[in-house]
């Protein structure tokens, strides 16, 4: 709590008003008057205090820190804030995809991990996940995806039928819902858990030689879980518990840490890589492309307004600086158009003249201008247009340095073409087999257990047996005896 203060209330536009507690009216017990101008404007400037909730990721919380270069990754990419020495400010955004503003932090979720770095060139921005692949690898089936995933139209009920409806007709899908299903799924804290940028993004070195990389952030905590029936718990205790969780430990001086590595992948292998290395539902496997350390991320400042610096905070795969591009992935592509977009709508033209959104350590020129609630402004004798002939912002195409790859054929919609090893069931059959302890293993089958029982559609239900089957044999096996043995319990109960 702040000190009682004596500065005197005044309206927006700085007159001190009369009361606090009472409205203008006509004798103590009268009608009250439309020209109370403070009463008006209170009741009217509290009426539009929210603005529209993130169309996903909505609930959140964040922080700001720095990211420290720890090692040198200069032969890779020649951006400023990747060489060796450099320090960065970064904000940091945990969130759940699904739930909305006030849903419970431990459903069972992806974790989105958003890093905004106010570089010397620019902001940066890697807007991942605590899962290394997606759902889906064409962007036109994002809206199918996230509708299938929130709420029915009549009911406003989340439905475990089209959940599973859409994933078991979308078998890219496989590999992610492996990971959403189990520990992944119930992280123990946004503070124990790793970031991926997931998408294969590109470097540029200062020689003009490309990469592709992909960005791992790894945990200093350790990347844990909770287990089903605490999340479920918490969950009706302590709605905010991640939010609390983040915001306390740094309050207490405690830091989370993350050392962000990448794997690096040259350009010419891309082209025979035995899976597609753009295919954002595949990894790459650590063998054949190990991680490589870059630097080491510190959250060590909470917000001092959670409207101002979170929920306002715009994080867009289109934010790259020179010697970072993104790469010929089908959903990256179309994120470049989709969050501007929907950030214009979800906070307003000039949302990048917003402090948290604007450069920190780089200045903006361009001959943009006038919007809904502009208050930058380049000076008068800027020319409004460009070319010109009076010294206004030039183009230095050299600097930007973008990104790109060869590219030819026929306009078409058709799906990736398939490498060597590319199938849509064989690595998340390799995560659960290979990757999954015994007791994680058990973990996912007693989860899927329950989401078969909540599947209310037998065709659907079939087909979800079928998916896991496809997975892994044994584990749909398992899935279909654990059902039947329930089902068949239920029924003699019932009779
Ligand atoms: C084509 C596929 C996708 C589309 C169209 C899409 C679209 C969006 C949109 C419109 C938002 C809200 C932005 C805002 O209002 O500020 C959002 C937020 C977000 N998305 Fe995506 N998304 C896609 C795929 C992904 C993928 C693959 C990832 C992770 C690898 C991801 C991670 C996030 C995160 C972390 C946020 C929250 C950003 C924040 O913290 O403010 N999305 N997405």
């Amino acid at each position: 709590m702040s000190e009682r203060t004596t500065t005197p209330t005044t309206t927006q536009t700085g007159t001190p008003v009369a009361s606090d507690t009472h409205s203008l009216t006509i004798g103590a017990d009268g009608a009250t008057v439309l020209h109370d101008r403070y009463l008006v404007e209170k009741l009217a400037q509290f009426n539009r205090e929210r603005i529209p909730e993130r169309i996903v990721h909505a609930k959140g919380g964040g922080a700001f820190g720095r990211f420290e270069v720890t090692a040198d990754v200069s032969a890779y990419t020649r951006a400023a804030a990747f060489q060796p020495g450099s320090t960065v400010e970064t904000l940091l955004r945990f969130s759940s995809v699904a739930g909305e503003q006030g849903s419970p932090d431990t459903w069972r979720d992806v974790r989105g991990f958003s890093v905004k770095f106010y570089t010397t060139e620019g902001n940066y921005d890697i807007v991942g996940n605590n899962t290394p692949v997606f759902f889906i690898r064409d962007a036109i089936k994002f809206p199918d995806f996230i509708h299938s995933q929130k709420r029915l139209p009549g009911s406003g009920l989340r439905d475990a039928d089209m959940q599973w409806d859409f994933w078991t007709l979308s078998p890219e899908s496989a590999h992610q819902v492996t990971y959403l299903m189990g520990d992944r799924g119930l992280p123990k804290s946004w503070r124990e858990m790793h970031g991926f940028g997931s998408h294969t993004y590109q470097w540029i070195n200062a020689e003009g030689e490309k990469f592709w990389v992909k960005y791992h952030f790894r945990s200093q905590q350790g990347d844990l879980h909770l287990d089903a029936e605490s999340a479920e718990a918490i969950a009706g205790a302590d709605a905010d518990y991640y939010r609390r969780d983040l915001h306390e430990a740094i309050e207490a001086g405690n830091h989370p840490k993350w050392d962000l590595h990448v794997q690096v992948m040259s350009y010419d292998d891309a082209k025979t890589y035995r899976f597609n290395p753009f295919d954002l539902t595949k990894v790459w496997p650590h063998a054949d492309y190990p991680l490589i350390p870059v630097g080491t991320l510190t959250l060590d400042r909470n917000p001092q307004n959670f409207f101002a610096e979170i929920e306002q905070a715009a994080f867009s795969p289109a934010n790259t600086v020179p010697g970072i591009a993104i790469s010929p992935d089908k959903m990256l592509m179309a994120r470049v158009f989709s969050y501007p977009d929907a950030q214009r709508y979800r906070v307003g033209t000039n949302y990048n003249q917003i402090p948290v959104n604007a450069p920190h350590a780089a200045s903006v020129a361009n001959y943009s201008q006038d919007g809904a609630q502009r208050h930058g402004f380049n000076a008068p004798s800027t020319p409004v247009y460009a070319p010109n002939s009076f010294g206004g912002p030039v183009a230095s195409p050299e600097a930007a340095a973008e990104g790109g790859w060869e590219s030819d054929g026929e306009l078409v919609r058709a799906a990736y073409t398939l490498r060597t090893d590319d199938s849509d069931f064989g690595q998340a059959g390799t995560l659960y087999r290979d990757v999954y302890s015994a007791e994680a293993k058990l973990r996912l089958q007693a989860t899927l257990a329950g989401q078969a029982a909540s599947i209310t559609i037998d065709e659907i239900r079939e087909r979800f047996f079928q998916y896991w089957t496809n997975v892994d044999a044994d584990l749909g096996a398992v899935l279909r005896e654990t059902h039947a043995t329930a089902a068949a319990a239920a029924d003699g109960a019932a009779a």
